[in-house]
């Protein structure tokens, strides 16, 4: 594996998923693999987890760090090729990816949806031109349209959770006062078509996701029939991508205690920030069944199994 874009880089879930587990038991058995290799990790965009769980991830196989807050600090970028660059834009991606290939091993990059566009978010102009100028391998932090890691994340915690074989996973759209990228339910849609999950979405009419990424999956319109009988419910807002960027905040879609009581005592996932009393009620995240902050603690194993994969791969 060169670099970590999409879910698709994965070329056998069930064994990934079982060696980040196993990565969880002895977090140091791997910590001279990265030494003297150092990870540069641009953002565009704020963030908690994923920073702090990939700077994690990188000293636990004994790499060196590097963190830099693009959006403010770094030059603003130019993407476009032969453009006169005689306005905003200061350097071109071209130079920048090739400069930072010199001082990193590995480049990871957080750049969200702007949702001005939906062509130009769904094109993936930031991640696809870092992938095509830098000359080292390049970790999807939360793209335009995907959050790989999160994906992975999730198909490990479900795993770790999960009673019967084939559990009922319901994603439930929840009301949200912003706009929000569709990234995080894109790469849970498609990570579910890979594991062996009865998989149901559920959202208000108009908030349908790109059809080439739901397939098949069924979508179900009404939220209280969806939860029925599920032993996975994993909450996330997202705006509508047909009406693109329109934000949703139906407060009917509210997650609460007396929904979760309509499932098979199922645990509550959520990939954090989020918006207590908005997207959920207290006494959901809060409740026994939730499980967002092991969710949370097991995104440094997911970026730690893919790190681990690519200095392999070195
Ligand atoms: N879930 C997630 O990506 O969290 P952060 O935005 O805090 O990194």
């Amino acid at each position: 594996m060169k670099n970590y874009f999409s879910i698709h880089d994965i070329d056998s879930l069930d064994t990934w998923v079982n060696e980040a587990i196993a990565l969880k038991t002895a977090p140091l058995s791997h910590n001279e693999l990265g030494k003297n290799k150092t990870i540069g990790m641009l953002f565009f965009n704020p963030s908690l987890r994923t920073r702090l769980s990939t700077q994690k991830a990188a000293i636990n196989l004994g790499m060196n760090v590097m963190v830099m807050n693009f959006t403010g600090e770094g030059w603003s970028l130019e993407y476009g090729d032969g453009t006169v660059m005689d306005q905003g834009n200061s350097e071109h991606v071209k130079e920048a990816a090739q400069v930072v290939s010199q001082y990193c091993d590995v480049l990871a990059i957080r750049a969200f949806a702007k949702l001005e566009s939906k062509d130009e978010d769904y094109s993936e102009k930031v991640l696809k031109s870092f992938i095509k100028y830098a000359t080292i391998p390049v970790v999807n932090m939360e793209s335009a349209t995907g959050h790989p890691l999160q994906a992975l994340t999730d198909a490990i915690t479900i795993t770790e959770h999960k009673k019967i074989d084939k559990p009922k996973v319901v994603l439930s759209w929840a009301p949200h006062p912003k706009a929000l990228p569709q990234a995080v339910a894109n790469s849970f849609v498609e990570m579910m078509q890979k594991m062996d999950a009865n998989f149901v979405i559920t959202h208000p009419v108009g908030f349908e996701l790109a059809s080439e990424i739901t397939k098949e999956v069924p979508i179900d319109y009404n939220q209280e029939n969806a939860f029925k009988d599920a032993d996975f419910i994993y909450v996330k807002n997202w705006s509508s991508y047909h009406d693109y960027g329109k934000v949703g905040s139906d407060k009917s879609w509210q997650i609460t205690k007396e929904k979760m009581n309509l499932t098979n005592n199922a645990k509550f996932m959520h990939c954090l920030p989020v918006r207590r009393n908005v997207v959920i009620d207290d006494a959901v995240i809060d409740s026994k069944n939730s499980v967002v902050i092991e969710q949370a603690n097991n995104r440094t194993y997911a970026a730690q199994l893919v790190l681990k994969k690519i200095l392999e791969n070195r």
